[in-house]
């Protein structure tokens, strides 16, 4: 890896408030071009906070959030924190793609559409460019006899399947998964770990993917940050994280829920 390149993602003492529950509490954390990481940690921790706030669907109340060396939020002199203007903002949000637990596929569109609308309106991309495209991420997600049906068609394994081929679609750098198997019957949950295996292997994209199946973590991520109470508790490879944690939270989180 070349270590002189700067990170993919860089964040710096991030803080977010709901009210007066103070969630994000001084995040800090580097993500390398083509890193697998994963994010374990308690419900409530703040880890769909940090995604909603890279996908700018958030604001944070201080701190700093660069991608690919660009800011999109940073300090002032003054010490005021602020965002990059719309149009930074807009070629930042291109180079992330976010999958989500409860798919949002748009209901009333075919596979094929829900897969094509964004690189056609927002990249302005030709049709048949598009639906080609489409096609090909189709048939890597399993899913290529499904382009003409409409979501309530398909088993919640395959929306996320085309919930992944969707944000595919978009060509992003960095690819953010936030527990996309966990509203899923157990039975589906493989078919929809494999294209994330799948994914993986390709060096050049950058993945961040919350979830809380650990063997799952262990397996596909090459760096696993323990999240408790909006910080990073302890990061590392993941035999040391499941095999020789430092930190009595992390050997508690891990207890709790490798033993359930
Ligand atoms: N829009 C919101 N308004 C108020 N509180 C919120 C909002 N979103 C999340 N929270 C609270 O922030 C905390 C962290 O949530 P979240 O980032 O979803 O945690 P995690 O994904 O680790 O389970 C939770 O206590 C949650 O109730
Ligand atoms: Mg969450």
């Amino acid at each position: 890896m070349n270590e002189s390149r700067p990170p993919i993602l860089r964040i710096r003492d991030l803080h977010k408030w709901y009210d007066d529950l103070h969630i994000l509490r001084g995040l800090s954390c580097d993500l390398r071009a083509g890193e697998k990481v994963a994010i374990i940690g308690p419900s409530g921790s703040g880890k769909s906070t940090l995604l909603r706030l890279l996908m700018t669907l958030e604001s944070p109340d201080s701190g700093e959030i660069e991608v690919d060396g660009q800011a999109m939020w940073s300090t002032t002199p003054a010490g005021r924190t602020v965002a990059a203007g719309e149009d930074v903002l807009r070629r930042i949000r291109a180079k992330l793609g976010m999958v989500f637990q409860h798919f949002h596929l748009f209901p009333h569109l075919t596979v094929l559409r829900n897969i094509t609308a964004a690189p056609q309106i927002v990249k302005g991309i030709a049709r048949d460019a598009a639906e080609r495209r489409a096609g090909e991420l189709l048939e890597m997600v399993g899913l290529a006899d499904k382009a003409n049906a409409y979501p309530a068609q398909l088993s919640g394994g395959q929306k996320q399947r085309v919930a992944i081929a969707r944000a595919l679609a978009m060509d992003p750098s960095v690819m953010l998964f936030d527990e996309v198997t966990s509203a899923l019957d157990p039975e589906l949950v493989g078919e929809v770990q494999d294209v994330l295996r799948q994914l993986a292997h390709q060096a050049a994209m950058t993945m961040l993917i919350v979830t809380h199946e650990m063997q799952f973590a262990r397996e596909i991520a090459d760096h696993v940050m323990f999240f408790d109470a909006g910080t990073i508790v302890e990061q590392g490879a993941p035999e040391q994280i499941f095999s020789a944690p430092k930190e009595d939270r992390t050997r508690e989180f891990l207890q709790r829920v490798i033993d359930r």
